[in-house]
């Protein structure tokens, strides 16, 4: 399965173009959330009234509608519709809409074709990219999906006028793990960038993308390079599942960005990064999100979740650690005992 490079588009009119090049003259749906529906839909009013959807279906706002009564309620609008595999779901969304409609339509009638319209700065990067998709279940983030890619990914920044500062913040951090992996002139751009917080340059936009690709197109399923994209995933997913859990959800991006914090500094401690490296990382993180204390649950309460994932097994855990600017490892043994030392540590 080949990756998909997603494509930009400036202006509507030319997201309009590509839009009927792709679908010509298939029949669409258009899957969205309620927030989405208000703020960016305008964008495509004038090739939805010339080329009108067959439905636009608007699901909860955010990480709500990753949950399987939607994908259940999706799944039976699907047949009502009848829908067929001549058809396409169009998903225009963050991140978690993305994840959603991507598990709907892989999974409906053996897989329909879809694409993606991300509309937040983290599916423009990262969530959009690479075909992974899915939902939550009994508390555990993406506990089911799958690997599919998408038809198409229409890049159109101007969606992103409409963001909340505190989502912004949450893609840079992902851009910001792009940077660390890649090193070079990202990192250099989001070093000297960091007080236009509120907006990403076109450059920056691509070369986050680009590492993206790059990472996902030599290993799709993930069986060895891929894994230096879980770099603060692994504290980040079970922080994000256990906020989930108290109903009070935490941004993926600043899930992530706290697991950055906690497993950079777990790297330098098992000597691997060194104390500049630790140094500039924490400090491009905090430029952008802000993050200086971390309030966060206690070891006990948070191992559970971090039992959850998959790497976890013998009281170690595998971990993608950085070992400097422009260089991740993709997979670290860890003794548990070091990261409870090192997690409480960062607990205030
Ligand atoms: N599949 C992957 O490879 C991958 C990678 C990273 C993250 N993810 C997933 O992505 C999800 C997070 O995605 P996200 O951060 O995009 O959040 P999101 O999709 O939950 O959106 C966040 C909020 O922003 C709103 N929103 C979206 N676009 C907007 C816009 N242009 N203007 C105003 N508001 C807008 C949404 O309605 C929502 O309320 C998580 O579930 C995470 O697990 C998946």
């Amino acid at each position: 399965m080949k990756v998909v490079s997603p494509k930009y588009c400036r202006t509507a009119a030319r997201l309009a173009k590509l839009l009927e090049r792709q679908l010509a003259g298939r029949r669409y749906l258009i899957l969205t959330d309620e927030t989405v529906s208000d703020c960016c839909l305008t964008h495509l009013g004038d090739f939805m009234s010339e080329f009108p959807p067959l439905d636009i279906v608007e699901v909860d706002s955010g990480e709500a509608c990753k949950q399987y009564d939607v994908v259940v309620e999706l799944w039976k609008h699907l047949l009502e519709l009848n829908i067929t595999r001549v058809d396409v779901i169009i998903c225009v969304g963050g991140g978690s809409i993305t994840d959603l409609g991507g598990f709907i339509a892989s999974t409906y009638k053996r897989g329909i074709p879809f694409m993606y319209i991300p509309t937040t700065l983290l599916a423009m990067t990262d969530a959009a990219i690479g075909g992974k998709n899915g939902i939550d279940f009994q508390d555990v983030k993406n506990a089911i999906g799958t690997i599919n890619q998408p038809e198409a990914i229409l890049i159109h920044k101007p969606f992103l006028q409409a963001l909340p500062e505190v989502q912004f913040q949450s893609g840079m951090a992902e851009v910001i793990k792009h940077g660390v992996i890649q090193g070079g002139q990202l990192w250099q751009r989001l070093k000297a960038e960091s007080s236009s917080k509120s907006d990403i340059t076109d450059d920056v936009l691509k070369m986050s993308i680009k590492t993206k690709i790059a990472i996902v197109g030599k290993d799709l399923y993930e069986k060895d390079l891929r894994k230096v994209l879980n770099f603060g995933h692994s504290i980040g997913h079970a922080l994000e599942s256990w906020f989930l859990s108290k109903e009070t959800p935490l941004e993926h991006g600043f899930s992530v960005a706290i697991g950055m914090l906690i497993e950079s500094s777990l790297a330098a401690e098992m000597g691997l990064l060194n104390h500049a490296d630790l140094l500039e990382i924490r400090s491009v993180i905090i430029a952008y999100l802000g993050i200086d204390t971390l309030s966060i649950p206690n070891w006990n309460e948070v191992r559970p979740f971090l039992m959850n994932d998959k790497k976890f097994s013998g009281g170690r855990m595998l971990f993608a650690l950085p070992m400097g600017i422009g260089k991740v490892a993709p997979s670290v043994i860890v003794e548990e005992a070091l990261v409870e030392w090192v997690y409480s540590k960062a607990v205030i």
